[in-house]
């Protein structure tokens, strides 16, 4: 009561001194409540049966066999969220949700549910404990970690990586390659992806032992490869035209960046591109803002790992030997071996 007391004074001064409210805060606060929302709606799959036909939320709840009150509370939130729409009768998918959420869609961000519950209830919550203890605490060390906690990771994490493999295939002609190395490609998501759409590419995943025997799994009959080798430390076999690092770099620390890239440039032929798709900052770290916070769930997951900048990348880039480096988007550099 004191302390509710001494907040409601000291609030007071502030508010007077500034004679505004605390906009920024109370924003941030209640930023938290629409995400929240979108995960259960995502959990529950609202948004596929909203996208085909309107439905009262009586009608919902019976399609998703749910508590109709319950449901129909959550669509309210998800309407004030902008992401259904209510005529007073009956809830819509919005054209963006439709879209996006629809499962039946071609579009479908799969996995997000999965993914965003993990990091915001499992990773996140941690930051000022990681700080002050100065330890991890989501603590992820691919080299030794229990085998259900890795099998349950590449899970969450094969949905994102199928997703970037296609986009990365939309914007980027591998056709001109002949061989492709995905190293750290941990379910074999992305090589899933690029195998499906340029079928001549001869594609390997190189990844830990352990690692290797879950990316099996995934990848079952596909034509690729698996190495299963610790790429700082081990012979790779083989040389590439293509060596792609998805989420890689980001979980080591600077040195092994540094060796890691050297590594790369030898295993590729002349002519050869390296793509890193990575958490990359810009040179005055405040932007972009996806990346500064996602840099709190590396913090919280890697001893050392972490978004590093631009700037860094192309030095150790350079001094590997690599040209023509390029960052054709926030997340992606690609770094050419000259012929
Ligand atoms: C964050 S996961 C990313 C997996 C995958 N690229 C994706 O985006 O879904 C990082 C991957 O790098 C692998 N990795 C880390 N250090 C490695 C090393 N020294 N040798 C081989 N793989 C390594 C981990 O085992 C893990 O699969």
């Amino acid at each position: 009561m004191l302390y509710n007391n001494h907040i409601t004074v000291r609030f007071r001064g502030i508010m007077s001194e500034m004679n505004s409210p605390p906009k920024k805060v109370t924003e941030l606060l209640n930023g938290v409540y629409p995400a929240f929302a979108m995960l259960a709606g995502l959990q529950l799959d609202v948004f596929t049966p909203l996208s085909q036909r309107p439905f009262s939320p009586q009608q919902l709840a019976q399609h998703l066999q749910v508590d109709p009150p319950r449901l129909s509370r959550l669509l309210f939130a998800l309407t004030q969220a902008g992401l259904l729409t209510w005529d007073g009768d009956c809830f819509a998918a919005t054209a963006e949700t439709a879209v996006y959420l629809n499962r039946q869609h071609p579009r479908y961000m799969a996995g997000l549910a999965d993914f965003f519950s993990f990091v915001w209830q499992e990773v996140v919550p941690h930051t000022a404990a990681t700080i002050c203890s100065g330890q991890p605490q989501a603590r992820r060390d691919f080299a030794d970690m229990p085998l259900v906690e890795l099998e349950r990771f590449m899970h969450i994490l094969h949905p994102g990586a199928l997703a970037a493999g296609r986009l990365l295939a939309d914007q980027h002609d591998f056709s001109r390659y002949r061989t492709l190395l995905d190293v750290g490609g941990g379910s074999g998501g992305l090589a899933l992806a690029l195998v499906e759409r340029f079928p001549e590419l001869q594609t390997a995943v190189l990844d830990y032992p352990h690692v290797t025997a879950i990316s099996q799994q995934f990848i079952q009959d596909a034509p690729i490869q698996t190495i299963a080798a610790d790429f700082l430390h081990d012979a790779v076999p083989g040389s590439y035209d293509a060596i792609i690092m998805k989420a890689f770099t980001q979980t080591l620390a600077e040195t092994a960046v540094a060796l890691a890239l050297k590594k790369a440039f030898a295993l590729l032929n002349p002519g050869g591109d390296l793509f890193i798709q990575a958490a990359i900052l810009d040179d005055g770290r405040t932007a972009p803002a996806w990346t500064v916070q996602f840099d709190l769930v590396l913090l919280n997951s890697y001893e050392n790992g972490r978004a590093y900048t631009e700037s860094e990348y192309r030095q150790w880039l350079t001094r590997a030997g690599f040209v023509s480096i390029e960052r054709p988007d926030p997340s992606l550099i690609i770094a050419h071996k000259a012929a």
